[in-house]
């Protein structure tokens, strides 16, 4: 029911208009999709228009998780200051259709000024979102006073016209999210706030709309505040906590670049966005910096939580073995996805209930606990364990093996099984691999890999396998052509496709063996975290 072609609303009445009718085809498209799931969702992406891959990342997390995908594009007047950018703001309404186009947003809402505040114009008044001043004060707050009571006030409006179920904001504006949260919570909206990784530029620098004013020089100058917290993040993980080494740690690095000029460095909790003395949990460690005449700001956090490494690529890159590898040669734990939809399979098979009744497997996988209980020789694969029974050697049955695609594609059970996955990872350690971990499952984990291979060399591979196992041998030309349409298959599909995370490192595995690719992903672990 998604619409094919992409709508571009400029009035409040157009969007309620299409709201109502989204609604209305909903409601007759039967129980399936009347259910409140995830594929009856509204995922609603704020801009202020200038996309960039920043964004991108966020429409693309939205286009995933729901259903209805709205883009608002609004230079906001309300947040910027008399001496701020407003007029000067870059405003690219034709190239941003056509970015949301592609990445299949829905709806853009691009009112104008007039139409959302009628009020400014008439220097009349405008009824505003006051959000805490122990929010506000900090931070940007300081040098943008009004600033993040402009942004409550249009986020809530928006909230209220365009009425999502989840709402997508980057982490690149660390404050504005830990507001935003605060008055989704205070203030009882019925949204759930998604928040999504920063992009960077291969040099570091974080994608921003303020970007384009940047001269060449500038934007290299400008790559040392990601150096700088790349530094306080090797300290930290190196086992430094303590407030004053961070903050030095970024100002020294800082200091190399003369025509950077500081604002503010700031330690702070994530959510209250006080400062902290020492990282216990989970710190936010902040930048703002001007270069030239613009103002930039960039942070990352620091979990105090050993990484995650996300493996993606496609079928026959070498995933699973390298991804056990590095589990080992790391010490993390190797959550083995596979083994997970094996144990649903096998918990379906022996309820007796049919593989293809969707609802009843649905019911069944949410009700089940699946646990991966690592052994202690670190080359024996964990025990799983399904709602207390030790199943590991029953999910390598024949059967299980011939029913697990069947039950792996259906949508419930991907999502309770992404949601246990999760859980897994919240207390970081581990390495995991698939196809979506990176832009999907955990797209906050510190590392991700897309781990890639021409379709020729993976075609090599497959044979080689094949000849091992005294298969019959195909043509290499046969097993050129599945591979691509496999791949083909994994991109386009709507549950789990393949796609590279835009912050993932890319490691080609040609001409590497299994030994060299592990150590590879080993170093740049080590360059990370130790
Ligand atoms: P804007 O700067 O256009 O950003 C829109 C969203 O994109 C914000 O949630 C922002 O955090 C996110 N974003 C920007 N650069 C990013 C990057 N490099 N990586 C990841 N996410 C990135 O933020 C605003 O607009 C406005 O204040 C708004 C919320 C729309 C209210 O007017």
């Amino acid at each position: 029911m998604t619409s094919k072609s992409i709508s571009l609303l400029t009035t409040v009445a157009e969007l309620r208009h299409y709201l109502a009718q989204f609604y209305i085809q909903l409601n007759a498209s039967g129980p399936k999709f009347r259910r409140n799931n995830a594929f009856t969702k509204i995922g609603f992406v704020p801009t202020m228009g200038a996309l960039h891959l920043g964004h991108l990342s966020l429409i693309q997390r939205a286009r995933y998780e729901n259903r209805l995908v709205i883009v608002s594009i609004f230079v906001n007047p309300l947040q910027f200051g008399p001496a701020e950018d407003f007029q000067q703001y870059p405003r690219t309404l034709t190239a941003d259709a056509r970015v949301c186009e592609q990445a299949g947003v829905d709806v853009i809402f691009a009112p104008s000024a007039q139409e959302l505040f009628p009020m400014i114009a008439l220097n009349g008044p405008v009824t505003q979102v006051v959000p805490s001043s122990q929010l506000t004060e900090r931070l940007c707050g300081q040098s943008r006073p009004a600033h993040f009571q402009g942004v409550a006030t249009i986020v809530a409006k928006l909230f209220n016209l365009v009425q999502p179920q989840r709402a997508y904001f980057g982490r690149k504006d660390a404050q504005q999210l830990a507001i935003i949260q605060r008055l989704v919570a205070d203030l009882n909206f019925p949204v759930e706030v998604v928040p999504c990784p920063i992009v960077r530029e291969v040099s570091g620098l974080a994608y921003s709309s303020r970007n384009a004013y940047l001269t060449s020089a500038q934007s290299q100058q400008a790559t040392v505040l990601y150096r700088s917290l790349q530094q306080a993040k090797r300290a930290f993980y190196s086992g430094c906590r303590d407030r004053t080494t961070l903050i030095t740690t970024v100002e020294q690095e800082l200091a190399t670049t003369p025509d950077i000029k500081p604002e503010y460095i700031e330690l702070v909790d994530p959510t209250m966005l006080t400062p902290l003395v020492e990282v216990e949990d989970t710190g936010l460690l902040a930048i703002a910096a001007s270069v030239g005449s613009t103002r930039l700001i960039d942070n990352t956090l620091l979990h105090n939580r050993k990484p995650i490494v996300a493996i993606d690529g496609p079928a026959g890159a070498g995933k699973s073995t390298v991804t056990r590898n590095v589990a080992k040669a790391l010490g993390l734990l190797y959550l083995d996805t596979g083994a997970m939809y094996r144990a649903v399979t096998w918990l379906v098979l022996q309820s007796g209930v049919s593989v293809s009744d969707q609802d009843a497997v649905a019911e069944l996988v949410e009700q089940c606990q699946i646990e991966l209980l690592p052994t202690s020789d670190a080359n024996t694969p964990p025990r799983v364990v399904v709602n207390g029974q030790d199943v590991t050697a029953k999910i390598r049955s024949l059967e299980v093996t011939a029913q697990v695609s069947a039950v792996a594609a259906q949508p419930a059970v991907r999502w309770a099984l992404v949601k246990q996955q999760q859980r897994y990872g919240s207390t970081g350690g581990i390495a995991v691999e698939g196809r979506d971990i990176g832009t999907h499952v955990f797209p906050d984990a510190e590392l991700k890999i897309f781990l890639t291979a021409s379709v020729g060399e993976r075609a090599r591979r497959r044979q080689q396998e094949l000849v091992t196992q005294s298969i019959a041998t195909i043509s290499l030309e046969q097993l050129e052509q599945d591979i691509e349409q496999r791949d083909r298959q994994d991109s386009s599909r709507s549950i789990a496709p393949l796609r590279k995370a835009l912050d993932a490192v890319e490691v080609n595995t040609d001409s590497l063996s299994i030994a060299e690719v592990t150590a590879q992903i080993v170093t740049l672990y080590h360059q990370q975290f130790s």
